[in-house]
């Protein structure tokens, strides 16, 4: 089932008298449970299409449908509420607040989503989720930089998103841990979770199910991994050391 369908998008920067089309003819069909690595050179328009993904910016023209609703047609705060009940995001640089402990983080979304009566329980399984049980009491600086992106990756999962979107996830991790993210990423995706990064990694986007390469603005290339490389496990999954 197609849980985002893009029809035609086109996204238009004007800045003064320069016009930008950052994003043409765009149609993308991603369906339900799928695992897609976008790639493409800098400037190809990347974070543009991951804005859009993430009701963070809206199309100058086409038509996007997320789990059955055109989100083209909704207000600020039709878009916030979309968000933080459907999408969860991850960034490269963790974007953690510095003062909360873990488990505060991970509360934050679900007190913008009004949730009161199980907002500890909620976000104590998610930080299990995550292997982080341990660690709820540290603050950001107390965690090494996979646990902090680990951290992040609980923050998204917080709501129970049916899509979880990445801006280079591993790009601040050395590659034993990017490959431990991707790891619990593909674990979450087997577990029914969508997922949509970018990356300039070859190599983390064959994790991937599915790559789509962008140039100038334009799918140049969309194509299912063959020999997806084997996942290693990641602290916290399976043994309880
Ligand atoms: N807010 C903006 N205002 C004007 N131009 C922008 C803006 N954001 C991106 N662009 C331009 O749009 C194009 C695509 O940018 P972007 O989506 O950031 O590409 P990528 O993430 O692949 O590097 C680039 O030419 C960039 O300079
Ligand atoms: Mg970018």
């Amino acid at each position: 089932m197609a849980l985002i369908e893009l029809q035609d998008i086109h996204k238009v920067y004007e800045t003064g008298d320069v016009e930008v089309r950052a994003l043409q003819d765009v149609s993308l069909t991603i369906d339900d449970g799928d695992f897609v690595a976008i790639m493409g050179p800098s400037g190809s328009g990347k974070s543009t299409l991951m804005h859009l993904l993430g009701c963070l910016d809206r199309p100058t023209h086409g038509r996007y449908v997320l789990d059955g609703t055109d989100v083209s047609e909704l207000d600020d705060n039709q878009l916030a509420e979309v968000r933080n009940r459907k999408l969860g995001f991850v960034f490269q640089a963790y974007n953690l607040l510095p003062r909360a402990s873990a488990i505060g983080n991970v509360e934050l979304p679900l007190l913008y989503a009004g949730r009161t009566h199980d907002r500890r329980e909620r976000a104590t399984e998610a930080l299990t989720q995550v292997g982080l049980e341990h660690r709820i009491d540290h603050l950001p600086s107390q965690l090494s930089g996979g646990e902090q992106q680990r951290l992040a990756i609980a923050r998204a999962l917080a709501n129970g998103p049916r899509i979880v979107l990445g801006d280079e996830p591993t790009g601040n991790l050395d590659s034993r841990t990017g490959q431990e993210i991707m790891d619990l990423l593909r674990e979450l995706n087997d577990e029914g979770v969508t997922l949509v990064l970018v990356t300039h990694d070859e190599y983390v986007a064959r994790h991937a199910r599915r790559i789509i390469r962008l140039f100038d603005g334009r799918i140049e290339q969309d194509e299912r991994v063959q020999n997806r490389p084997d996942a290693v496990g990641w602290p916290g999954k399976g043994d309880e050391a």
